[in-house]
């Protein structure tokens, strides 16, 4: 498929997709999700990719979905249409997915950033969730998602004032994992994708799922969830080669299996 919205290519066992609506401050719009969606599971369907990388321009990881777009919307038009169906798609990709954000992370961006695994950010990185500010609410996860990574009381601060946050407050808060200077950004997600490509696939998305469990269930049912895959973690021959490896010495070489 030729893509209008993104650009999509991989390095290595990396797969790198680029929001491409400068015009737009790389807004959501439903076409960008549906090619979203699409890249995204051509990646998930190709064994060499182990990680995929999301992110944007240095100006704007995503200014929000499109409000051009929205605007003129019905209850009945976005009922019928099945609007913000797609959106959450990429929170059941199984393959690690990283965002790398630079700019603004506003809205519908910052909840895309949200269902990727974890967010790497520019010092320039600005994030908000204003919809408050446009009448609405967030409504593709943020009000879910953003008090489980930094907790009720700033999540009601941020989605009731609508305001923005910087890299700094975002990263002591918890929403981010990494603050980079912008030049560096890129380079520092792929080699994080890199390393997660190199490490054993099913072993890396059986962790990517447990670590998930965590926000779905209770501490018993995790671990029980967790031990579980663990134990059947021996019956792959790539715990035997980490294993062996470790022992002689030497890099691990493994195969998927
Ligand atoms: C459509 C957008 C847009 C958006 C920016 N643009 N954000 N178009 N939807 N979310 C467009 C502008 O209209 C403008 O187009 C161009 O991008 C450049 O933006 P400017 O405003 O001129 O840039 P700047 O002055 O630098 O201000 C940047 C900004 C501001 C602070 C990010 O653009 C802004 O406040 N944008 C809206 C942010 C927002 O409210 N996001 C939440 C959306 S609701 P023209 O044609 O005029 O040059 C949402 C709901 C999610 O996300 C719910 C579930 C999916």
């Amino acid at each position: 498929m030729a893509y209008q919205n993104i650009i999509i290519e991989t390095r290595g066992h990396t797969g790198l997709v680029t929001l491409n609506r400068p015009q737009a401050l790389n807004a959501l719009n439903e076409a960008l999700i549906a090619e979203l969606n699409e890249a995204l599971a051509a990646f998930e369907a190709d064994p060499l990719i182990g990680c995929t990388v999301i992110t944007g321009s240095e100006k704007a990881f995503a200014a929000g979905a499109d409000v051009k777009e929205m605007a003129q919307k019905t209850y009945v038009d976005a009922y019928l249409g099945k609007f913000l169906e797609g959106w959450t798609r990429i929170s059941e990709t199984r393959k690690p997915v990283i965002a790398a954000v630079s700019g603004f992370c506003l809205g519908g961006g910052l909840e895309l950033a949200m269902m990727c695994d974890f967010i790497i950010a520019s010092e320039t990185a600005r994030f908000a969730l204003p919809e408050i500010t446009l009448g609405i609410m967030p409504g593709a996860g943020g009000t879910q998602r953003l008090p489980r990574f930094i907790g009720k009381a700033k999540a009601m601060d941020l989605i009731l004032t609508g305001r923005m946050m910087d890299a700094a407050e975002a990263e002591r808060s918890g929403l981010i994992a990494r603050v980079v200077s912008p030049e560096k950004l890129l380079d520092e997600a792929l080699a994080a994708a890199a390393r997660i490509a190199s490490f054993s696939q099913p072993i890396v998305m059986m962790a990517k799922e447990t670590v998930n469990r965590a926000e779905e269930t209770t501490l018993s049912e995790g671990s029980r969830f967790e031990r579980r895959l663990f134990l059947s973690m021996f019956a792959t021959a790539d715990q035997k080669e980490g294993m062996q490896a470790f022992i002689e010495k030497r890099k691990p070489s493994f195969r998927n299996q």
